[in-house]
């Protein structure tokens, strides 16, 4: 029996070094592409793929996350009181059923793999996603939801994947590619940030997993790897050959917005998408840039 996903883990302890100094006293995963913060991305993908629970993995300086999808009462009955039904209705997304929102805190920057075992209990015996918020991903279906159609599919563990230039290797988790179909890839091995000359492949996990809950018993033994940290990945790796493990070619550009670039590659993308800013950003970036 294929047990439904309904769980997400967001790691939100992180830092946010890349990106200072607008990280100094806001957290990094409450910059807004546009005019929505990066977490309600990620909320907003995760329910398009079915989620209905959510533990966000936090830490020191990190309240307004959760206070991001509380009811904020004062705000709201003033609005109400002004009869400005628009700008309430903004805030529509960011209200998560009672109950549904969950914290749990990675006291020690000890890495991902240590993040995600931070959030064993709330994972218990039961599938669940993984989403970064960093990593930003436009699309017609939503990314999640793409990866949680493969899931039903085949009752395994499934990584979104894309190919990368062979010199940034060193960045990403990198797959060792089985059987591919050109969409759908069988896993057969996966390394963390490997240097090019010794990269099973291009193939790179971006921030969207999909994982049976035994990978968390491999990361309780808090092996160290890449840059000395408790690596996801390595957790991985070893469901491999014991579940089902692939790499999904998702359909949708990725921005990541932890990077200074990609974060102003996200601003226009999804700006020129929308409806209301859209027009306006095309007719400047046109002149501005006289293309
Ligand atoms: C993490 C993972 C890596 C993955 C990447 C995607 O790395 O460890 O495997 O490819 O996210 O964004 P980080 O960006 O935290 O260094």
């Amino acid at each position: 029996m294929i047990k439904p996903l309904r769980k997400a883990v967001l790691p939100v302890a992180g830092l946010g070094t890349r990106f200072l100094p607008a990280t100094k006293a806001i957290a990094k995963e409450m910059m807004p592409v546009v005019d929505k913060p990066l977490i309600q991305y990620a909320i907003e993908e995760a329910r398009a793929a079915g989620i209905e629970q959510f533990c966000m993995v936090t830490g020191r300086g990190k309240t307004a996350l959760v206070e991001h999808f509380d009811i904020a009462f004062e705000l709201e009955t003033t609005l109400r009181e002004r009869h400005k039904t628009e700008t309430l209705a903004l805030l529509a997304d960011t209200q998560v059923e009672p109950g549904s929102l969950v914290t749990v805190r990675q006291q020690e920057p000890l890495g991902l793999g240590h993040a995600i075992w931070c959030a064993r209990a709330f994972v218990g015996d039961d599938p669940f996603a993984i989403m970064l918020p960093d990593d930003l991903v436009l699309s017609e279906t939503a990314c999640l939801r793409q990866l949680a159609d493969v899931y039903r599919d085949t009752g395994g563990n499934v990584v979104a994947v894309t190919e990368v230039p062979k010199e940034h290797t060193n960045r990403y988790g990198i797959l060792k590619i089985g059987k591919d179909d050109g969409k759908l890839v069988e896993v057969l091995g996966l390394v963390e940030k490997p240097a090019p000359q010794v990269a099973p492949s291009n193939l790179s996990i971006i921030g969207r997993y999909v994982l049976l809950p035994e990978v968390i018993g491999h990361l309780a033994r808090m092996e160290r790897g890449a840059g000395g940290e408790v690596q996801l990945t390595d957790g991985m790796a070893k469901l491999i050959g014991e579940q089902p493990f692939h790499g999904l070619r998702y359909e949708g550009n990725r921005f990541d917005c932890g990077d200074k670039i990609g974060f102003l590659e996200a601003q226009i993308a999804f700006a020129l998408k929308r409806s209301d800013v859209g027009p306006a950003v095309r007719a400047f970036l046109k002149n501005y840039t006289g293309m």
